[in-house]
């Protein structure tokens, strides 16, 4: 069983999911802290509700990134956290959290990485024409939306789709795809080599893996 801390600044959906998971046992893991840079993040609300450990560390009481990541990375200590995950973080890391975190700290990116990273890639993608989006969890590098993939959902776009109702397609499945990640990195099945991530599990296992993580239509 891993300790899980979740990183938020706002509304936390992914972070809902996540915790469902582990609630339910479908995932090897604890929640033992949800820090956020955000007071009122709704996130911190549900979090509370469902009884986990909560810290606030707003980034403006902070004179530099490094002093902020720093004292994340003391509480995470604390709490002893095996894996963190950022939910909706909006904030670049500084090196000081992705080398103590290295190759266990997840970010889900709601797009086919390497393709449209950064902000408002939902909009980017229908303004883009693009026929096939998605979402994307990878292990947090040195660059922004860019470390080793641990798994990829894919999500077709349907003509006349907005911005606002790709996203709403996508998150469906950023719901499905984040808990399947982090269960693969709590079970200890991913290796890193190079910008690559090896799976430890048999082929069948991961076709149905591939079958929970397609749209086949239904979400339109
Ligand atoms: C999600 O689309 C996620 O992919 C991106 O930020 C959004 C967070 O949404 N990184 P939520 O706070 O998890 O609802």
């Amino acid at each position: 069983m891993k300790n899980v801390a979740i990183l938020v600044s706002g509304r936390g959906s992914n972070m809902v999911a996540l915790l469902g998971a582990m609630e339910r046992g479908e995932v090897p893991g604890r929640c033992v802290l949800v820090v956020s840079n955000v007071p009122g993040a709704p996130a911190l609300e549900e979090a509370g509700r469902r009884g986990i450990p909560t810290v606030v560390l707003p980034h403006g009481d902070f004179p530099t990134r490094e002093d902020h990541d720093s004292a994340i990375l003391a509480r995470l200590m604390e709490a002893q956290v095996d894996v963190v995950c950022l939910a909706g973080y909006m904030r670049l890391l500084s090196p000081i959290l992705i080398h103590a975190f290295r190759n266990r700290l997840l970010n889900i990116h709601p797009a086919l990485l390497p393709a449209f990273p950064g902000l408002h890639v939902q909009r980017k993608a229908v303004e883009h024409g693009v026929r096939f989006s998605g979402c994307t969890v990878h292990l947090v590098d040195e660059e922004v939306d860019h470390g080793p993939i641990v798994l990829q959902a894919v999500v077709p776009l349907w003509p006349g789709d907005d911005e606002a109702a790709l996203s709403a397609r996508i998150l469906k499945f950023e719901h499905r795809l984040y808990p399947a990640a982090l269960k693969l990195v709590c079970e200890e099945k991913c290796v890193v080599e190079g910008r690559r991530v090896r799976l430890l599990i048999s082929d069948e296992e991961y076709r149905n893996l591939l079958r929970t993580l397609m749209d086949t239509g239904e979400t339109r």
